[in-house]
């Protein structure tokens, strides 16, 4: 292991190299990939569809013989799928069994600001939370993992995180595969690093972009297999890794048809053969399988997309054996895809009254660390802003945004490319990135209650990468928020 220390934009960083990472072709695919259960719900007499969930401490065996300490929601690890319907009101009735203080996000969601499950919304131990609000936005892959300032990376990394899709009319009518667990299959990515039977996440850490595992588990299985009947299998990947970025695809290339981002459907859908996700960011592709072929979605070295900072760190070629796919001799006929998916519901930028501008360093946002009590952005409810969002901190970044999916305008002058055409909510930008993004801000209206956004490197983030906006009627100022970690 060298450690090299260098200078760089007036910090101090660490380089901690590694021996070489990748499991491309070393990964035995002898475990069945878990597919989260779908959380029970039920409809109360107003109509409100009711989840239960309750986060708690527990231990899995990853590895046969050896109890892994872990975090989860209504289990050992991760959680159930929600699921819920535009236009549907929903509530979650969240207890804490944690000894620790925590509070649960909904990653994508639109919903006023205090039901955002940020790091004002905490949840003391032994607490309850219950958020309720009414699905307005169209289908879509969102998830819901902790938030709690300053321990986000170590409580998602014990294993609290979930899907939370979403369904509409438009969803319901199209031809997509949408048999849950069968040609729908959930996959959430996490690089992972065990000594013995314990998750390392401290060892060999790497201080600027934070944890990096050595090998990737899908929806907590090491090693996974999953056996398909049909021809077009869809994956909703979601990056749930605290620091790593993948570049996904296939070994022979195959191209897969992009029909999902963040926020949901793309226009069209667009055929790609690699798709990069960094935390946080979902991307649901479309892959045809072969009868009785096996094949692998592996995550491919980044050096062309500013990941060779990861590389650097993993000292290797930073390629990973994500699962493998195992078609039947006889596959199910899949409808062909449709040709047209739908039309954008973010906005286009057009009539913006704002332009606001975020340069991203690791210390901090437009040269501030985040802090509870300070508000740092103002937006006026329904009103359409451009946000330019810069990275030259010479380290890779991401930029999320709470409560709204965005469109991408431009990178770097340009226009964006496919898998950023549709509505985001989380994008990547490598070292030397300037985008610019439309939003639009539907509120209500919580001069008091601020929205986050920021790095979703979660170390990043827990180190002050974060900053906080209200959303107020025109002409209304912003409150003081509390400073507190109030748990109730
Ligand atoms: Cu997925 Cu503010 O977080
Ligand atoms: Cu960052």
């Amino acid at each position: 292991v060298t450690v090299v220390a260098l200078a760089l934009g007036g910090g101090l960083l660490w380089l901690w190299q590694d021996a070489e990472i990748s499991t491309v072709g070393k990964e035995s695919f002898d475990n069945a990939l878990a597919i989260p259960p779908l959380a029970k719900s039920r409809v109360d007499k107003d109509g409100t569809r009711v989840f239960d969930l309750r986060m708690q401490s527990g231990e899995k065996e990853f590895k046969a013989g050896r109890a892994t300490p872990t975090w989860g929601f209504n289990g050992d690890h991760l959680g159930p799928t929600l699921r819920a319907k535009r236009g549907e009101k929903v509530r979650v009735r969240i207890r804490n069994g944690l000894d620790e203080a925590s509070t649960v996000h909904w990653h994508g969601m639109h919903l006023p600001a205090k039901m955002d499950g940020g790091p004002h919304q905490m949840i003391r131990p032994g607490g309850s939370w219950s958020p309720h609000w009414t699905v307005d936005q169209p289908a879509a892959t969102l998830w819901y993992h902790p938030h709690p300032h300053g321990a986000t990376e170590k409580h998602v990394q014990r294993g609290l995180a979930g899907l939370f899709l979403l369904d509409d009319k438009r969803s319901a009518r199209l031809a997509l595969p949408k048999k849950y667990g069968v040609d729908d299959l959930p996959v959430i990515v996490q690089d992972v690093r065990f000594d013995g039977a314990k998750f390392d996440h401290g060892h060999k850490m790497m201080r600027n972009v934070g944890f990096l595992g050595d090998r990737t588990m899908v929806n907590g299985t090491l090693a996974p297999y999953q056996e398909v009947g049909d021809e077009l299998i869809r994956l909703r990947l979601l990056n749930a890794s605290t620091a790593r970025t993948y570049d996904f695809g296939f070994p022979d290339d195959r191209a897969f048809s992009l029909v999902g981002t963040d926020g949901g459907a793309l226009e069209r859908p667009a055929r790609m053969q690699r798709i990069q996700l960094s935390p946080g960011e979902r991307a649901e592709i479309v892959v045809r399988m072969r009868p009785g072929e096996r094949t692998v979605l592996r995550s491919f070295p980044q050096d062309n997309y500013g990941g060779a900072w990861q590389q650097r760190f993993s000292g290797g070629d930073d390629a990973f054996d994500v699962l493998q796919l195992r078609a039947a001799e006889r596959l199910r006929p899949s409808p062909a895809l449709p040709s047209e998916l739908g039309e954008l519901e973010v906005p286009d930028g057009a009539g913006a009254s704002r332009a606001r501008f975020f340069d991203l360093k690791q210390s901090g946002i437009n040269g501030r660390a985040m802090r509870m009590d300070r508000i740092d952005e103002v937006v006026t409810r329904g009103a359409t802003e451009t946000w330019t969002v810069r990275n030259d901190n010479g380290m890779p970044h991401n930029f999320h945004v709470h409560d709204v999916q965005f469109r991408v305008l431009e990178v770097n002058g340009e226009a964006p490319p496919p898998e950023l055409r549709g509505p985001k909510d989380t994008v990547f930008l490598p070292n030397g990135t300037t985008m610019k993004l439309a939003l639009r801000f539907e509120g209500p209206a919580d001069p008091k209650t601020p929205y986050m956004y920021h790095c979703h490197l979660l170390s990043h983030e827990d180190g002050g990468m974060m900053g906080q906006f209200v959303v107020v009627e025109k002409g209304q100022k912003a409150g003081k928020p509390s400073g507190r970690h109030s748990g109730h």
